[in-house]
């Protein structure tokens, strides 16, 4: 093992260290699937899979995995020093990673980084669209705050799109390709309050690829929007979670894997499915559970 490949602390492999009761809820409410280790080499080896927001969290903990079973990974993220870290890991691990710093609220940047990517490796054969903010904040501390409106849809929604605008033309065009969305459970739900920023940029990003997924189905580039539970990440540690059942990002990185080699078109929570159902059937009600819930 190499210097770079000592245990890391935001990628740990369990929930170990919480509660035995609430590691049983996460079993019982998230069951995650792990591919077989033959299964996703089989499906990544030798391919060129891009990672967005690699430098931490679940974008880190997938791209180390996928990087592991054979493929040529391409990071992307703000911080460099970050990324470069990562980058260390795989390659300790025999893997090959190359490191793109990138800011994908910067549109005209976000343009040149799709052509450069097909400019040095030729194509890409899977996109993680993982690069993501979250803000939690009610409507009434935004009054002053409408940059909470642009951040959001810029990372969650436009610099995603015109990412994949630079990279669907060559995809069709070679009729191979995956494009897995790392969406939120919150879309299965009612809205949420204190989520307007958040559910809105995260709604337009998933709408907008179903859409463009019945378009370039026929060129067989496929979709999967994973609808994420709870992962304890930097992302969600500002909001106490405490005792709420959520995901490692190893294994919220191995439903990410489990979408590369399986390429179903969504994989949710077992529960989201009624519960959207019964939110579609009855919204009035659904909103007045919200609304009680904000007053509480
Ligand atoms: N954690 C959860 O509970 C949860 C639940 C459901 C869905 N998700 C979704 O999962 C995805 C990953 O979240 P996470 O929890 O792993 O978060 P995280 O640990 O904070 O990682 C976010 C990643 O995105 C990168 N990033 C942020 N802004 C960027 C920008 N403007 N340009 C390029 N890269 C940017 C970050 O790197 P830099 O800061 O260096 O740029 C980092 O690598 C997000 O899309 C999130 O919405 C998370």
């Amino acid at each position: 093992m190499g210097e770079n490949s000592t245990p890391d602390p935001e990628t740990q492999p369990e929930s170990t260290g919480r509660p035995l009761a609430e590691r049983v809820a996460t079993r019982l409410f998230y069951p995650t699937s792990r591919p077989r280790e033959k299964s996703l080499r089989e499906a990544v080896d030798g391919q060129v899979v891009l990672v967005t927001g690699a430098s931490h969290g679940i974008g880190k903990a997938a791209a180390k995995k996928i990087a592991a079973a054979g493929a040529t990974v391409l990071l992307v993220a703000r911080t460099l020093d970050d990324l470069e870290r990562v980058a260390a890991q795989i390659r300790a691990d025999g893997g090959t990673a190359h490191v793109y710093q990138a800011d994908l609220t910067e549109m005209d940047a976000t343009a040149e980084l799709g052509a450069a990517l097909l400019a040095e490796h030729g194509h890409v054969d899977v996109v993680i669209n993982n690069a993501g903010k979250s803000i939690r904040r009610p409507v009434d501390e935004s009054y002053d705050r409408f940059h909470d409106f642009t951040r959001t849809i810029d990372i969650n929604y436009l610099g995603p799109v015109r990412l994949l605008l630079a990279l669907l033309p060559s995809m069709r065009e070679r009729r191979h390709g995956h494009i897995v969305n790392i969406s939120t459970w919150g879309l299965r739900m009612p809205p949420a309050p204190r989520w307007s920023a958040y559910g809105a940029s995260k709604a337009a990003f998933d709408v907008w690829l179903r859409t463009v997924a019945t378009e370039i189905a026929a060129d067989n580039v496929t979709t999967t929007s994973i609808y994420m539970p709870l992962v304890h990440t930097r992302m969600s540690a500002p909001t106490d979670f405490t005792g709420v059942p959520g995901l490692t990002a190893e294994e919220a990185a191995d439903l990410v894997c489990h979408a590369v080699v399986s390429r179903p078109r969504e994989i949710s929570p077992w529960w989201t499915g009624p519960v959207q159902a019964w939110t579609d059937l009855r919204r009035g009600a659904a909103q007045r559970l919200m609304e009680r819930g904000f007053r509480r």
